[in-house]
Parts: structure tokens; C-alpha cells; sequence
């Protein structure tokens, strides 16, 4: 069997899946699941994930043109506008709760409704940008501590660059682009480390500019290497490569992917973080399932120019997808596919269900499949 008819039949147990997940769903916004079924985050619609459910919904409606799976994702799409309307739940992930819902829907409808919605998440996204040290901002203040966060910034967010290549795209203006160079050129060099591994935070002077120090973040300790924030580095500077055609985003998503397939375990199971200790059974699915749409990118791009570079990420995408797919479930009765992911490998919970590692596994076989719409 070619790795497409085996993502023919993935796609198919997905599809037959999300007959049954979706109608018992209708208007949830799930970010997990219990016993099978989503929970709802209608109520904490600020949450950075709520936009990766309309981004399933979207796949789905772009293989089946089911007017459900179109009108959840407007439903939810409406829900998120109430967002705009406070500035402390605006921060560094516009690109994640707008690029899987409005962006999708704009290039698929054509709406509007959706284009005008990613000129407001763009400029705001823009505004978080500091001239000095040149990076955007992540979070706002913390309001549990006395840390402002104000010079701090995540390699999380060269994944919403995006959102700002997509909109200087849509309305023939480069400004929103300029500001995504300018944070990817920072990144670049104050995030990546040496051996290909991505720091998670990274505190700048913001008055002065240059980097004051780093921190573990949702990894180890400072230093670690938390495998997610690796793959929003593979992921991101591949994505800032397909929108710039900079070589040195290339260069820096391969350096980075290639650290990445250099420490996949041996059984295929990406940990929470690359430095956990050997016994410790915390999983994330989510860097896997983002790490395959990352190397398969990459595989697209290098596919004439180096073809044994694009065989190699081709071949670390399918070991990390086989045994996703293995352990994955695709029981119509269950809720979730993925069911061992983290948020944070010092949070009290691990191996458990988390929206948008159902996200990127599906965009993953989709691209595999030749059906993906391009979100980023
Ligand atoms: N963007 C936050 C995370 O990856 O958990």
C-alpha cells in the first residue's frame, strides 16, 4: 500500500468518525475530553484553542461540502467576535483562534464578514509589536504575580506570523508583513539555539532591546527542550519560508527539524520534553501531529531541489503519523482521536485529549491526501 492509500483509509475512518462527533456537538467549542465526550469552552471563548475547532470543521467541509460542518464553524466563528471586544483577551495567538476560522472561511466562501475579521486580529497582532528588541509580545500582564511579562515573547507565535503574510496578501499592504519578518529575524536568533533546539520564552529588555534571559516555560527548566515549542519553531519558520521565500527561514526550519527526527524515540512517542527522564511515560501527541504537517511542508518545498532531503522528512512524518494513527481513536463513540497529549509538562495532568492535536493530524493526512486547505 502507498502512504496515500493508507491515508485514503485513515481519511475515510475520520470522515465515517465525524458523522457521529459532529451533530452530538453542534454548539460545543471543545479544547478536551472525558470518557469519550468534548467538554465546552463556549464559556472562555478568549481560550487560544476555541479556533482549531472551527479548523477541523472547515476540513471537513472543504472534502464533503456538508452544510453542518459549514454552519458550526460559523456558528462558531460569530461566538468569537466577543473577543475584539476585550483588549486582555487579545494577545500573540490572533493567528491561532483567526487563521483556522476566518481565514479558512474567507478562502473557501469568500465572506466579508471573515476578511474584515482578519484585518482586525492582524492589527491588533501588529500593535504587540516592539520596536525595540524588534519581537511581538506575548502574553499581557499576569495578574497572579508582579511580573508585567512586558519584554517577554514565545517561539509559540511564529506560528500566528501568518496572519499577518495573509494579511498584507488580502489587502495589498506590506506593513503587517514587515512587522512578521522583523519578529521571525529576531526569533531566529534569540530562540534557536546552537543545536537546532527552540527556547520556549524568551525575556527582551523592552526598553533597550536584546535578550535578558530565558525561561523553561511549558518545558523542563531553562535550557530543556519542550517538544511542542519545538514544533511550533519546525512548523513556523517552514511557514515563514512558504510566504517569504527567505532561504535563511529554510535553513532554520531544517536546523530545527533535523534536531527534532535526531531525538524521536525509539518507539516513535514524542514526550512532553526531549529531556524528560527515559521512565517517565508523559506524552504529547499535539508535537507530533504539527511535527508531521511541519516535515511534510518541508518535503513539498525541497521535493526538486534536494530530493533526498524530501525523502528523509517524508519518512520521519509517516513513523511519527503510523503510530499516531495506531494509537489513535476512530470509534464514532468516542468524542477525540488523540488521547495523550500536555499542556505543560509541569501542569498535574498529561495523556489526555487536546483539540488541536486532532487539528494537525487531520490537516496532516489531508496533505498527504492532496485534500489539505491551506489555513497558514
Ligand atoms: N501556544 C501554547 C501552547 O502551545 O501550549
Amino acid at each position: 500500500m502507498t502512504d496515500r492509500e493508507w491515508a485514503g483509509e485513515v481519511r475515510e475512518k475520520i470522515l465515517q468518525k465525524y458523522e457521529a462527533v459532529a451533530p452530538r456537538n453542534e454548539h460545543k467549542v471543545p479544547y478536551s475530553a472525558k470518557n469519550g465526550v468534548f467538554d465546552d469552552h463556549s464559556k472562555d471563548i478568549y481560550w487560544w484553542t476555541n479556533g482549531f475547532w472551527g479548523g477541523i470543521l472547515w476540513q471537513l467541509y472543504k472534502v464533503t461540502e456538508k452544510p453542518l460542518y459549514r454552519s458550526m464553524a460559523e456558528e462558531l466563528e460569530s461566538k468569537m467576535d466577543e473577543i475584539f471586544l476585550h483588549s486582555a483577551w487579545m494577545d500573540h495567538d490572533s493567528g491561532f483562534r483567526w487563521l483556522p476560522t476566518a481565514s479558512a472561511d474567507y478562502t473557501l466562501t469568500g465572506s466579508e464578514e471573515a476578511k474584515n475579521r482578519i484585518r482586525i486580529a492582524a492589527d491588533n497582532l501588529a500593535g504587540r509589536f516592539n520596536l525595540n528588541g524588534r519581537f511581538i509580545r506575548a502574553w499581557n500582564e499576569d495578574p497572579r504575580s508582579e511580573n508585567k511579562r512586558t519584554g517577554w515573547a514565545i517561539i509559540d507565535c511564529m506560528m500566528n506570523l501568518p496572519l499577518l503574510y495573509r494579511a498584507s496578501d488580502l489587502f495589498d499592504d506590506p506593513r503587517w508583513k514587515a512587522i512578521a519578518v522583523a519578529h521571525a529575524d529576531t526569533a531566529m536568533t534569540a530562540f534557536i539555539r546552537p543545536d537546532g533546539s527552540s527556547n520556549h520564552i524568551v525575556a527582551f529588555d523592552p526598553v533597550k532591546g536584546g535578550v535578558v534571559r530565558t525561561y523553561g516555560g511549558q518545558g523542563i527548566q531553562v535550557g530543556s527542550s519542550w517538544t511542542r515549542g519545538q514544533t511550533w519553531a519546525l512548523y513556523g519558520f517552514t511557514l515563514s519560508y512558504v510566504h517569504t521565500k527567505d532561504e535563511k527561514y529554510l535553513a532554520t526550519a531544517r536546523k530545527v527539524a533535523d534536531r527534532y527526527i535526531e531525538r524521536i524515540p525509539a518507539d516513535g512517542r514524542i514526550p512532553v520534553d526531549f529531556d524528560q527522564a527515559p521512565d517517565c511515560d508523559w506524552e504529547d501527541e499535539t508535537s507530533a501531529a504539527i511535527a508531521a504537517c511541519g516535515l511534510l511542508t518541508l518535503e513539498k518545498i525541497l521535493a526538486d531541489t534536494d530530493p533526498a532531503a524530501a525523502d528523509r522528512y517524508h519518512a520521519a512524518a509517516m513513523r511519527l503519523l503510523k503510530v499516531l494513527v495506531a494509537d489513535g481513536n476512530f470509534d464514532p463513540a468516542a468524542d477525540e482521536i488523540l488521547d495523550r497529549c500536555s499542556g505543560a509538562y509541569h501542569d498535574k495532568e498529561h495523556n489526555f485529549p487536546i483539540i488541536y492535536g486532532d487539528y494537525y493530524l487531520i490537516e496532516a493526512i489531508w496533505k498527504l491526501t492532496g485534500d489539505e486547505l491551506f489555513i497558514w
